[in-house]
This record gives C-alpha cells, sequence and structure tokens, in this order.
C-alpha cells in the first residue's frame, strides 16, 4: 500500500512540474507570465505604478512580477524582441519607483497591451 502511494505521489509531482514548465515560466523566476497578466496588467497594479498610485508594497510586487517577466521565456515571437520589451518595461517601472523624471511616461509606452500581444501572445 505504501509502495502504491509514493508511486503516486511521484505521478503527481511530475505533473505539477510540466505543469509549470508548460505555463511560460522560466526556470528562477517567481511568476508565470499568466499570473502576472492577471494580477499585475488586467488587474491593474503595473497602471497604479505607473500612475503613481501603487502603495510600496505593490510597487515592490509590480517590480518583482516584471523580473519574473523578463525571465519567462515569450509565449510567440523572437526572444530579442521580448528582451527588449520586457526589460524596457522593468527599467521604466524601477525609474517610475525611484522617481525618475520621465520614468512614468516610458512605463506608460511600454505596458501598451496590443504592441506585445500582436508580437507575443
Ligand atoms: C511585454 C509584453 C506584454 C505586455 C506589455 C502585456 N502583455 Fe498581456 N500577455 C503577454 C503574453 C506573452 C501573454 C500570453 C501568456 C500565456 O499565454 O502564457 C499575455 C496574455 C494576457 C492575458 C491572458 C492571460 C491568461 O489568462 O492566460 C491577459 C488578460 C492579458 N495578457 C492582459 C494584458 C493587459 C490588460 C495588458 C496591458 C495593460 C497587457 N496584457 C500587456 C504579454 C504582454
Amino acid at each position: 500500500m505504501k509502495r502504491v502511494l509514493l508511486v503516486l505521489i511521484g505521478l503527481v509531482s511530475v505533473s505539477l512540474v510540466s505543469g509549470v514548465a508548460m505555463a511560460d515560466k522560466g526556470k528562477d523566476s517567481k511568476y508565470s507570465t499568466e499570473d502576472i497578466m492577471k494580477k499585475g496588467f488586467k488587474g491593474g497594479l503595473v497602471a497604479k505604478v505607473a500612475k503613481g498610485e501603487a502603495s510600496e508594497e505593490d510597487q515592490k510586487l509590480v517590480i518583482e512580477m516584471l523580473e519574473s517577466l523578463a525571465k519567462n521565456p515569450p509565449h510567440k515571437g523572437s526572444e530579442e524582441s521580448w528582451k527588449e520589451k520586457t526589460s524596457a518595461l522593468l527599467a521604466a517601472a524601477k525609474g517610475t519607483v525611484e522617481g525618475k523624471e520621465g520614468a512614468d511616461a516610458k512605463l506608460k509606452k511600454a505596458m501598451n497591451c496590443k504592441a506585445c500581444h500582436d508580437t507575443h501572445k
């Protein structure tokens, strides 16, 4: 009986691991692209940061999410274009949180949903 249980546990963990790999999540990235889209972009957290309305906690979360996004593989499209878009997002969000002049405008431009979805979604 114990053996059967162990085999079952083994099967479950294998399917969990492959589930993660399929969800567009990089090796040392904390959040999958799907999560980042749902919570950060659709949920409006990134927009809050761009408008300067995010709490310190939300700012941290958004930076963490964008760091993950840059580590995740693109769902579609070239690696090069993905790196360019995700690193622009991360740099602009960091700048905005640090209060750098013009960074919020850059962030608003970099978080263009359609421009990125057309190429990478
Ligand atoms: C830097 C690129 C990028 C930007 C900017 C971006 N997205 Fe996405 N988005 C993606 C990719 C890639 C996917 C596909 C993820 C997948 O299927 O794993 C996606 C998927 C989604 C999804 C579907 C998530 C799911 O349930 O699988 C939603 C909703 C979404 N994006 C909303 C938005 C909104 C709203 C914005 C703008 C405020 C936005 N995204 C900006 C890259 C981006």
